[in-house]
């Protein structure tokens, strides 16, 4: 009987073992539609208040560099989401994320233990140069995750795409649109990415690490 609840327990989850099976064979995985319509809109006005609030602050790049050098290097404004927060758009995001890190923990034995999660706007003419995630120093770094908020009308002319180069330097850099309801999950110490410039309006996302203890 034990043996039958510990099997009914587990049901395998199609979206997510898509995600897993990307991951082992591309080290990235793309999904659209992670999050509905309406969730977006709830993440885009919960973003947008704390930006009008003055809640953002420029983003770093781990140690102290002068603005003028930083903007060379990223321009984007960020924001860092308590898990703790009582607001519903902090929750319906950690509800979705914790749903797939403990599938992700169960199937993959990844030992995520941590996780840490900012809004993001970059303004207009702004971008982040190709980087590796753990050149902030920290090496607990497992997967990356990039959600976008933008509007349902972005246009390609807006640019601000991400684009993810494979190790392969043979292969060709992964171009990704950031449109709403769109997740990218890749793996932080492995590929190096940017952020095109911002050619129109603002784009909006939450990016965050799962991290190993
Ligand atoms: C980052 C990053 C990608 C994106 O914040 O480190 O690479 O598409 N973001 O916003
Ligand atoms: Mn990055």
């Amino acid at each position: 009987m034990a043996e039958l609840f510990d099997q009914l327990e587990f049901v395998e989850d199609p979206l997510y073992e898509t995600i897993i099976n990307d991951l082992l064979q591309q080290h990235y995985s793309v999904i659209d539609n992670f999050f509905s319509e309406e969730e977006i809109v709830l993440l885009r006005a919960s973003l947008l208040d704390k930006y009008h609030e003055d809640c953002f602050k420029r983003a770093a790049i781990g140690n102290k560099f002068d603005e003028q050098i930083l903007d060379q290097i990223r321009g984007d404004f960020v924001f860092w989401i308590d898990e703790g927060s009582t607001s519903k758009a902090a929750q319906l995001f950690f509800k979705k994320i914790n749903a797939m890190v403990s599938y992700l923990n169960k199937t993959c034995f990844l030992g995520i233990f941590h996780k840490e999660f900012h809004y993001a706007v970059y303004p207009k003419g702004t971008f982040y140069k190709r980087h590796l995630d753990t050149f902030q120093n920290d090496d607990r770094r497992k997967l990356s995750l990039v959600c976008y908020l933008n509007d349902s009308n972005w246009k390609s002319e807006n640019g601000g795409e991400l684009v993810i180069y494979p190790n392969d330097v043979t292969a060709e850099p992964i171009v990704i649109h950031p449109l709403p309801g769109r997740v990218v999950i890749f793996e932080s110490q492995i590929l190096e990415h940017e952020v095109k410039r911002v050619l129109a309006t603002e784009r909006y996302s939450i990016t965050g690490w799962l991290k190993t203890r």
